[in-house]
């Protein structure tokens, strides 16, 4: 008989820590889930409670799945102390629980030459988790859909208000995925071997322009399009950040036009991947 596997995920109360907290139960997996706050948690799972990453004490467990991080800056949660300082005490907490794999979600489009604060320290964690000598997925992620995510939830939000707000033209593409396929890809890495030491864009199989994914998006909705200039767009969101539904970091990665090919993803993992249902 196969052995029972124990997946410990942190940043479980985030939208891919629900999702694959969900997918996981649904499998049957155990899980051991870190977070901040105690949340509602399946039969299959334990949840731990922590303030500080450094005091849980060892946990047992074949893998654990790092999904701390944010994707904008506030004067009391940078970059540097979330994306950076979680991932190295994720790393000693592997090492002192003896846990010898990690899955990471970091971006897509994150590089050596990477020259933007988000993607730095995405590229900053990522070097930890390869340096620490565990073993390792990096799964360099465009935006991944659900009916809860960020993207999503943004721009429900604005069809409410009655108008999307599309910065520039609009013709920068983005590569969704959905986030069952990334639940099944995550699981994947944990399981198999080819999937091991590798980086992987985690994009779907398609790409699309910004503007084409909210009008599909729209469709059978009622909610203008309005196109503002890139020029207002940043200015807003650097002096009146509430006059847009797009932070300077949002409007970095959607200009920033990153696109990959699904095909090393699909050959490694052996799953097909689908365009999101919108
Ligand atoms: N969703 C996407 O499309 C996408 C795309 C590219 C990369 N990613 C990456 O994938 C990972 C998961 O994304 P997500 O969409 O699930 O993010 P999310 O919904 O924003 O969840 C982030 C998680 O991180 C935790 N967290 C934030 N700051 C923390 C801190 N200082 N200490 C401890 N926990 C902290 C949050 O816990 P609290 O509930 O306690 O705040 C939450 O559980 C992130 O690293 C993200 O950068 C996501």
């Amino acid at each position: 008989m196969a052995k029972q596997l124990t997946i410990a995920i942190s940043g479980s109360t985030g939208f891919v820590g629900k999702n694959l907290r969900q997918f996981l139960a649904d499998q049957n997996i155990s899980v051991i889930s870190l977070s901040r706050k105690k949340h509602k948690h399946f039969k299959s799972e334990k949840n731990i409670v922590f303030s500080d990453l450094d005091d849980i004490p060892k946990i047992k467990c074949d893998a654990l799945i790092h999904l701390i991080g944010i994707g904008a800056q506030t004067k009391d949660a940078n970059y540097e102390l979330v994306n950076v300082r979680q991932t190295q005490k994720i790393v000693d907490l592997c090492k002192r629980s003896h846990i010898h794999k990690i899955v990471y979600i970091s971006g897509l489009g994150v590089s050596d030459s990477t020259t933007f604060g988000y993607f730095i320290s995405k590229l900053k964690a990522e070097q930890l988790i390869i340096k620490s000598g565990l073993d390792y997925t990096i799964l360099r992620a465009s935006y991944i859909v659900g009916t809860d995510d960020p993207l999503t939830k943004n721009l429900s939000k604005q069809i409410k208000q009655g108008t999307i707000q599309i910065p520039g033209s609009g013709l920068y593409r983005l590569q969704p995925i959905a986030i069952r396929d990334v639940c099944k890809i995550i699981f994947n890495c944990v399981t198999n071997k080819k999937l091991s030491r590798q980086i992987v864009d985690l994009v779907g199989p398609r790409t699309i322009s910004f503007e084409s994914y909210v009008k599909k998006f729209i469709r059978g909705k009622k909610a203008k399009i309005k196109k503002i200039p890139l020029e207002e767009a940043y200015f807003a969101a650097l002096n009146n950040p509430k006059k847009i539904p797009y932070g300077i970091d949002d409007l970095n990665i959607m200009i920033g036009d990153f696109t990959s090919s699904h095909k090393k993803l699909e050959k490694l993992s052996g799953i097909k991947l689908e365009f999101p249902v919108l």
